[in-house]
């Protein structure tokens, strides 16, 4: 079971996906492996660590593309040379086309730093201090046509606490996204 992992920045969920693949030993214990990594940005920081790993790594640049629909064409040509059983969204940061989300229906991830429902979209941190939240975390739901909607894989919860900026809530959500997500992909993969 091939594991794909689209990125467009720091890729810190990726690489904790690619540590705990080989800690947990994913191979044998789900016959699953992350294959490739692929970023629609050459300066994704993301890249480097992967390619350290011995990774295979693509980039598909979404600038030279007009419509969305021809960009997710090239980017699915890219993914399945790779077979992939999974694709992971790892802090990829474009819109996919409902044609892009059909075609990798039931084995396509996301993570979203909120409790889905609460907060789709972008500034999350922000917006659950500003609502007074006391709680925040980290959602791993499957992908669907709607912009971070979709059915529910699972969340990490942590507390907001007096005082907290964006910054610092992000870097509390992030540290348990980098739990969550392996853990989220394992149960996946068991099913899959
Ligand atoms: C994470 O907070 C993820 O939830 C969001 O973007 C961030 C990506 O961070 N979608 P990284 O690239 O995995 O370090």
């Amino acid at each position: 079971k091939n594991i794909v992992i689209l990125i467009s920045g720091g890729g810190s969920n990726m690489a904790a996906i690619v540590r705990a693949a080989a800690r947990e030993d994913w191979r044998r214990r789900l016959g699953a492996e992350v294959r490739a990594v692929i970023s629609n940005r050459a300066d994704a920081g993301g890249l480097a660590f992967a390619r350290e790993q011995g990774l295979a790594t693509e980039v598909v640049d979404h600038r030279p593309f007009a419509a969305r629909e021809d960009f997710d064409a090239a980017l699915a040509g890219a993914i399945d040379r790779h077979a992939p059983a999974l694709v992971v969204l790892a802090g990829f940061m474009r819109i996919l086309t409902p044609g892009f989300v059909a075609r990798y229906a039931g084995r396509l991830l996301n993570i979203h730093p909120s409790l889905l429902p609460a907060f789709p979209g972008l500034h999350t941190h922000e917006r659950a201090i500003a609502e007074g939240c006391r709680f925040a975390g980290a959602t791993v739901h499957h992908v669907t046509a709607e912009l971070d909607h979709g059915p529910i894989v699972d969340q990490a919860v942590v507390p907001i606490l007096p005082g907290d900026t964006a910054q610092v809530l992000a870097a509390r959500v992030l540290t348990q996204e980098h739990r969550l997500y392996p853990r989220a992909i394992a149960q996946v993969l068991a099913n899959l």
